[in-house]
This record gives C-alpha cells, structure tokens and sequence, in this order.
C-alpha cells in the first residue's frame, strides 16, 4: 500500500464526516462517512458550494469570510438521512494552501431540555404556553391579573391539559418569581409520608427520623409558592391540617411545639371535580372553599381545536431539535384527522404522539392502543387488551376487512362455520358497515 492509499483509507474509515473545499468553500472532496451521516451521493456535493450542506450556510459562510476557524460549533444540516444537528469544526488545511476542512461530528450528549422540573423552581413561564383560542387566552389573561395576589387559586382540567405548567408560569409572573416553587403530588406519595412531607419533623420525632429533623415542604415555600398537585388525593384527615395551616398562616413540624410562620401562596391543582368530591363525602367542603378562591378551568384540547395544529407545529419544531431528528411534514388530510381527534390525553398526548411520529419517520394511526400517554392510564387500559377476546374480535375484524365484509369467505377462513361467525360478531357488536371499527383497526395495523 502507498502512502496515499494509506491516507485515503484513514480518512475513509475515520468515524467523522469530512470534506474538503477550495478558498471559494466549493467542495473538492469528501468522505465516506460523510456521505453516510448526511444521506448525500458523492456526484451532488463535488464541486457545489459547500454551503448547501447548511440550515443556516449565512453562520457558516460568514465564518469563512472573516477566516475564522470554527472549532466544535453546533451546525444544523440540510440532512437526507434522519438526523440534523452535528458539531463542526473547520479551518485552512494548512498555512500555504487556501483549501479547508470541514469535520463533522455527531452530537455527545443528548442535551434534554430542562423540561423538568428542577429543584424547587419553576422553568415555565406565559410565553411557552401556546394557544391561540381565545377563552383559553382569556384564562391567561385572567392568571397574569392575578398572580401577585395572595388569594388560593384552584386549577381544574383534565389531565395533561397543562395545570402544572400554568401554575409555574403563575408564580414566574408574580412578585414572588425569586422565591421558591415547592410541587407536592399527593397523587405520587405514599398517604402515610404526605405529613412529614408537607411539615416536616423534629429530631426524633418518630423511628427512622433524620437526627437533624427536616423542614417540610410549606417551610420551604416560605416567601415563594407552594403547588399542591392532585389535591384530590389528599387523605381526609391530611385535608383538616391544610384547612389550618391556611387559616392561620403558620405551620408546626411533627413532634416539634414551635409554630412556624410562613408567607406562602398557595397553588392547588385537580384533575377530578372536586365539587363532585365535596358531594360524595371525598373533600371537605371548607378546604374546597379555601381553595377555590380564584377558580381557573383549563378546557381540554378536544374544546380548544383551533389550538391542534399551532400545537403540532409548535412541538414538531421543538422535538425535532431536541431528538436530533428531522421533522415531518404534516398533511392537510393528517391535519384533519388530528383536529378530529379527541385527544383523551389532552396536550400531553399530543406531545408524545409527535415525538412518536419523529421517531418513526412518519404519523402513525391514532387512538390510544399506539400512544402512551401516561403511565397509569395505560395499566388501566391495556388490561382488557390482553384478554383472548379481544385478540378474538381484532382477529375477526380483521379477516373480515379482508374479504370486505363478506360472510361466507370470512367464517371459511376463520375455519368456522357462518352461524357460529354471526353469533361471534354479534357477542363482539362487530357490524360490517361500521366504518369505526375499520379506522380501529387501521390504528392497529
Ligand atoms: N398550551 C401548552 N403549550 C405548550 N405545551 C403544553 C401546553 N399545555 C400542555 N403542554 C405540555 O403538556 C405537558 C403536560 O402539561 P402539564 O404537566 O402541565 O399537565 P397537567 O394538567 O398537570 O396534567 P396531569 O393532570 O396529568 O398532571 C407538559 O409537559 C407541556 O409540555
Ligand atoms: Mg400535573
């Protein structure tokens, strides 16, 4: 092998893109990698500008005409392949030749936006909630009118309608945005914890007790605001310790004497109807009434339907970047259907049936046997998936798509007779002219 073979050969295998351009930045060659990593055949790239590679060639070609070097900047490529974001690096090959070289790298770490919820403080704020419905704007607008109040509010909405996020955008609106976001989930904590949770203890104030004691949540949320989420879940007895420590603004920790002030605003959140609640004996009627001093009800997604495709874009943009993946483009047929839809799982449904399709490469069906959209539902509702019936009526649904609905051809290749199908259709409710259960089984497939 010669030297040149060497090198080519290096350069061939190396596990970076690379290509070489002339001072002009027109391509004089590239790598194997390259081409694998950006989806590109060689003949379209020799000799073009290499700016085409680019989202944004004005960053790169601006860096070329001051002759700067770029050294492991995060590009996004006009990619064939399904991944855009790269770091790149380029500079003049070497002192005497104009030529430059251009490295491309896959990105190191996924970067996960700081979406969650970090220690203590609120990351959202009123310009990352997206709506263009006008009672949902109005909502806003009553919220930021009432953020630097003292009073309770009360937000109500089914779940993933964004309760959470709003509370959060309350609180970085309010006076109180440099003091402490303290979330408590009644729903997510063992009942026997959610005391020492919410006042904290005294030094050995029960076994397993932390020497020091330990302050608890209403402590903490001293000067800033505290969200209690799913208050529906609240034990009964939990609930009549709230009531006081709203009353009286201080709080006392457990096996301790001292009561403590605390200048707290308080968020509360449910996705149950706590009225329903107070009705059958669930809620106290006080501590409801302490609450709902500024009521605010998040429709669902299936109410606010001028809000989907603002919604799609919005998360399509977004997740694509954070996936690292490319967008894809949504049909107006797709649109229609997405519009139609009644997205049980609200936005959050929504956000997870993007992230999906990016996945994918393209928008699978709908309907919640293909999407997730949170953890506990699932449980509930897979479980009559497993059954043998329904593997039974999918089954048959299916065949009968197959021979379009004709009775005599199904049952025969179902190896059953046409009564016994009759009879197994009508246990199932399965009618052939019910376009519904087809698009259900479309979801399916
Ligand atoms: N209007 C919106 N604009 C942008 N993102 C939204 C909007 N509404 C909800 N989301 C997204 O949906 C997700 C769910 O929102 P959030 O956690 O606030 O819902 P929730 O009402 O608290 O649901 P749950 O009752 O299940 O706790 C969030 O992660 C957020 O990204
Ligand atoms: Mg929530």
């Amino acid at each position: 092998m010669d030297y040149r073979e060497y090198v080519d050969n290096l350069i061939k295998n190396i596990p970076l893109g690379i290509a070489i351009s002339d001072g002009e930045g027109y391509v004089k060659n590239v790598n194997h990698k390259l081409l694998d990593m950006f989806g590109y055949k060689l003949e379209e790239l020799i000799e073009r500008p290499v700016s085409i590679l680019f989202k944004e060639p004005e960053k790169v070609n601006r860096l070329l005409a001051e002759k700067k070097k770029i050294i492991e900047e995060e590009v996004f490529i006009k990619a064939k392949s399904n991944k855009i974001r790269f770091t790149l690096s380029a500079y003049p090959i070497d002192a005497y030749s104009r030529d430059i070289i251009y490295i491309f790298a896959d990105i190191k770490k996924e970067r996960r936006m700081a979406n969650r919820l970090s220690e203590n403080k609120a990351i959202y704020t009123f310009d990352k909630i997206i709506t263009q419905n006008e009672s949902f704007i109005r909502l806003i607008q009553f919220a930021k009118e009432v953020a630097d109040s003292k009073s309770t509010i009360l937000i109500t909405g089914e779940s993933g309608t964004g309760k959470e996020i709003l509370a959060q955008s309350i609180h970085n609106h309010s006076n109180r945005r440099n003091g402490p976001f303290v979330a408590i989930n009644s729903g997510a904590i063992p009942e026997s914890l959610i005391e020492s949770e919410l006042f904290g203890y005294e030094e050995g104030a029960f076994t397993g007790a932390k020497k020091e004691g330990q302050p608890g949540k209403f402590e903490l949320a001293h000067k800033g605001t505290i969200f209690l989420d799913e208050i529906g879940e609240m034990p009964y007895d939990m609930q009549t310790r709230l009531l006081r420590v709203i009353e009286e603004g201080s709080v006392s920790r457990i096996g301790g004497l001292e009561q403590k002030l605390v200048d707290v605003r308080i968020i509360a959140a449910s996705n149950k109807n706590l009225k329903e609640e107070v009705e059958k004996g669930n809620f106290r009627k006080d501590l409801f009434y302490r609450l709902n001093v500024l009521p605010i009800e998040i429709p669902p997604l299936r109410e606010r339907k001028d809000d989907i495709p603002l919604l799609v874009d919005y998360f399509m943009e977004k997740l694509s970047l954070r996936l690292n993946k490319k967008e894809i483009l949504v049909s107006k047929e797709k649109i229609d259907e997405l519009v139609n839809y009644n997205w049980p799982g609200n936005v959050r449904e929504l956000e997870n049936y993007i992230e999906l399709s990016i996945n994918l490469g393209y928008m699978p069906g709908l309907g919640e046997e293909r999407i997730s959209f949170k953890p506990k539902e699932i449980g509930e509702y897979r479980h009559e998936h497993l059954t043998l019936e329904y593997m039974e009526k999918i089954h048959i649904l299916k065949v009968l798509k197959i021979f379009s609905g004709n009775i005599t051809k199904s049952a025969k290749a179902l190896g059953i007779g046409r009564n016994t199908l009759y009879r197994k259709m009508d246990k199932y409710g399965i009618n052939c002219s019910d376009i519904e259960q087809w698009s259900m089984l479309e979801r399916l497939e």
